[in-house]
């Protein structure tokens, strides 16, 4: 486990942010979700990579932990305590900039992105405009279709699923996590 990682855990705990999803309040993304985004982020060489809802660093200190050394990390939290919780995480990573904000306003002037992991509150209005072509977007918290109960909405009309497989300017897959019970979606900007 990458120190920043188990320093962003250590920081989970003091503010009292579960690592896995309650159902109450917002919780840290899963280890393999964090390990997916560490994958892409080491190819963003010479990149920006970006994130809406820091939390207190946990998803950031996976790709921060893989990112090329020529690579920066921007990531906006609305909340102030989980902002402080993210910069003690980040104190001595220079290429990693937590704001304090409304993601949906912050990002805009950081793009575009090389990878963006889109995990808090509202989005910027046309968040694809803000990858570069070729460049990533990630959102996780998404049920395997398998696991849905057969009545579920979801199984019939999913906003996330739809935003990403209906999108012209993106080509998305759904990736199921080795542990079977949760997914990303991801999708690359092409035009
Ligand atoms: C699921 S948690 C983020 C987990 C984090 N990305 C990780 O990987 O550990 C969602 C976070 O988004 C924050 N949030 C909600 N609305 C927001 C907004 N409009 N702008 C920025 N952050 C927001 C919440 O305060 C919460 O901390």
């Amino acid at each position: 486990m990458p120190g920043l990682v188990l320093r962003a855990e250590l920081a989970a705990a003091e503010v009292g942010m579960p690592l896995r999803r309650t159902g109450t309040g917002p919780s840290c993304c899963l280890p393999d979700a964090g390990r997916f985004l560490a994958m892409l982020a080491a190819g963003c060489t010479g990149g920006t990579i970006g994130e809406s809802g820091t939390g207190v660093g946990y998803g950031a200190a996976w790709i921060a932990s893989a990112m090329p050394a020529d690579c920066r990390l921007v990531t906006v939290e609305s909340d102030e305590t989980r902002v402080a919780a993210a910069r003690r995480v980040f104190a001595d990573e220079p290429r990693v900039e937590v704001i304090h904000g409304d993601a949906a306003v912050e990002l805009i002037s950081h793009a575009p992105f090389d990878l963006l992991f889109a995990d808090g509150g509202r989005q910027p209005p046309d968040i694809v405009e803000l990858l570069r072509v070729g460049g990533r977007l990630v959102c996780d918290d998404v049920t395997p279709m398998e696991l849905l109960p057969a009545d579920s909405p979801f199984r019939l009309s999913d906003p996330k699923r739809e935003f990403f497989f209906r999108n012209p300017r993106l080509v998305a897959t759904e990736v199921v996590l080795p542990d079977r019970r949760n997914s990303l979606l991801v999708g690359t900007r092409t035009v």
